[in-house]
């Protein structure tokens, strides 16, 4: 059994395996769009092997996506099939080997598959020739499948993948794969190390890391359009943000057994003590210089500070947790960080969180209710919650609700 300090050292440890991260949903995004370039697809899809289903995680279409509003992204559909022969997906994932098929409208009646006209029949589309390649590691696991659509020619007919189509993306694949593995693992490790340095917090468990990094990611996106920042800047700071923000309250690995797991409101010196918590967490990132190491203190140290200025810890230092110069009150406390004093990331925490935290159950009090949570969200904009990210809350509900599903309680999706 480590002591706090041990859990606390090997945390920080983790902070230098962290900057290797590439974060796993940007990654497949970009696997998606060169293996489309590569083909002229105006479609495709990434499935990914998980409990004996494929998961239907990654999706781009731009017929669709041009009928969406701009900025946009398509809503993820959380559908799974079973890794069986029935299906086109399912048997590339359970066969190990590539289909390309000319049009799945013609298929012969002897094959073991057929296509599902689900989605097409949901999302509007017309679904024709389909590549599927496996993503297989080197050892031979199938990790899912790579899923492009409708090749088109230069005067945009669609037609049959070649040949040489299919050579590139068993290439395009490999590469794939090995980036995939590797993601998965880094991610399976930071998640492991969470709850082995052991939250002991109950429901800071895996799927409430992934929903509140998920809320946080779909909130800069849309901040970061409407402050027109450029794409490849929106894209690298959400691979960083995810991580901070499934981070951001690591630093209770120092608070203890009794407060964190208290089955009831905290009193006033044991509320003292859980602050600590935004304090702790900045310091095991520090002595860090990647981007990521310094995210992940900036969302532990302000995701409990205010618009309003009320919140915690405020304007001090983290290593001495003592007030900044020139930011001691009367009473030797340093203020609360008010406005945009606040940094951008502890600002989309703090929606974040407390949204996700009102929506389960903890230790200490019951989900709420949705049109409770939403009327505290609401009432929150200028008090509790920067305005402008509380009209993006709300203009993105839908997309909130999709991540929330997407991660629930019993389908974990590392
Ligand atoms: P948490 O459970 O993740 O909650 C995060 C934040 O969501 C809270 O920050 C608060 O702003 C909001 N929140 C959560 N539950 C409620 C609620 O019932 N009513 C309202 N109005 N807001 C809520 P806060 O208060 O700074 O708490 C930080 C952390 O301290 C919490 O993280 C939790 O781990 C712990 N904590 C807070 N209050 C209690 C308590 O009464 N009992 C216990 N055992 N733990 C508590
Ligand atoms: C990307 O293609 O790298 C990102 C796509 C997205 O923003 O959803
Ligand atoms: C996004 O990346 O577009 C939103 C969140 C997610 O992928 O989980
Ligand atoms: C930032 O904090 O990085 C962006 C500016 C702002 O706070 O609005
Ligand atoms: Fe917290
Ligand atoms: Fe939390």
């Amino acid at each position: 059994m480590l002591s706090e300090q041990e859990k606390l050292d090997s945390l920080t440890r983790l902070g230098i395996e962290l900057n290797q991260i590439n974060d796993l949903d940007i990654l497949m995004e970009r696997v998606l769009t060169r293996a489309r370039q590569f083909a002229n697809a105006d479609a495709g899809s990434i499935y990914i092997c998980q409990n004996g289903f494929l998961f239907f995680s990654y999706t781009q279409n731009d017929t669709l996506h041009k009928k969406l509003p701009q900025g946009a992204n398509l809503i993820y559909s959380t559908f799974k099939i079973p890794i069986n022969t029935k299906s086109i997906a399912g048997y590339v994932a359970s066969t190990g080997c590539a289909l390309n098929i000319p049009d799945v409208y013609d298929l012969e009646a002897t094959l073991p598959y057929r296509f599902s006209k689900q989605f097409d029949e949901t999302a509007g589309y017309k679904t024709q020739s389909v590549l599927t390649i496996p993503l297989m590691t080197s050892s031979k696991t199938i990790l899912g499948i790579l899923q492009i659509i409708n090749a088109q020619n230069a005067s945009g007919k669609i037609v049959s993948f070649s040949a040489q189509d299919v050579r590139m993306m068993h290439h395009f694949a490999a590469v794939a794969s090995v980036a995939l593995e590797r993601a998965q693992m880094t991610r399976a490790l930071i998640l492991r190390m969470i709850s082995m340095a052991e939250m002991r917090d109950p429901f800071e468990t895996g799927p409430h890391v992934n929903r509140v990094a998920g809320f946080a990611v779909e909130i800069y996106e849309q901040w970061a359009i409407r402050h027109r920042i450029d794409r490849t800047v929106i894209d690298k700071t959400r691979d960083v943000l995810r991580m901070a923000a499934m981070l951001h309250d690591v630093g209770k690995v120092g608070t203890s057994d009794l407060i964190l797991n208290k089955p009831a409101r905290l009193n006033a010196d044991e509320y003292e003590v859980m602050k600590a918590h935004t304090i702790q967490g900045a310091r095991l990132f520090m002595h860090q210089q990647s981007d990521f190491d310094e995210a992940a203190g900036i969302v532990a140290l302000n995701h409990h500070e205010r618009w309003d200025g009320q919140g915690y810890p405020g304007h001090i230092d983290y290593r001495s947790g003592l007030p900044l110069t020139g930011y001691m009150r009367p009473d030797g406390r340093a203020p609360g960080k008010k406005g945009t004093e606040i940094p951008l990331f502890g600002r989309i925490v703090a929606v974040a969180d407390v949204f996700d935290a009102l929506s389960t159950k903890r230790t200490y009090k019951e989900a709420w209710n949705e049109e409770e949570i939403l009327s505290q969200i609401e009432r929150g904009s200028g008090s509790h919650f920067d305005p402008e990210l509380v009209e993006i809350f709300f203009s993105r509900y839908d997309m909130l609700r999709a991540i929330q599903k997407r991660y629930c309680e019993d389908a974990e999706h590392l």
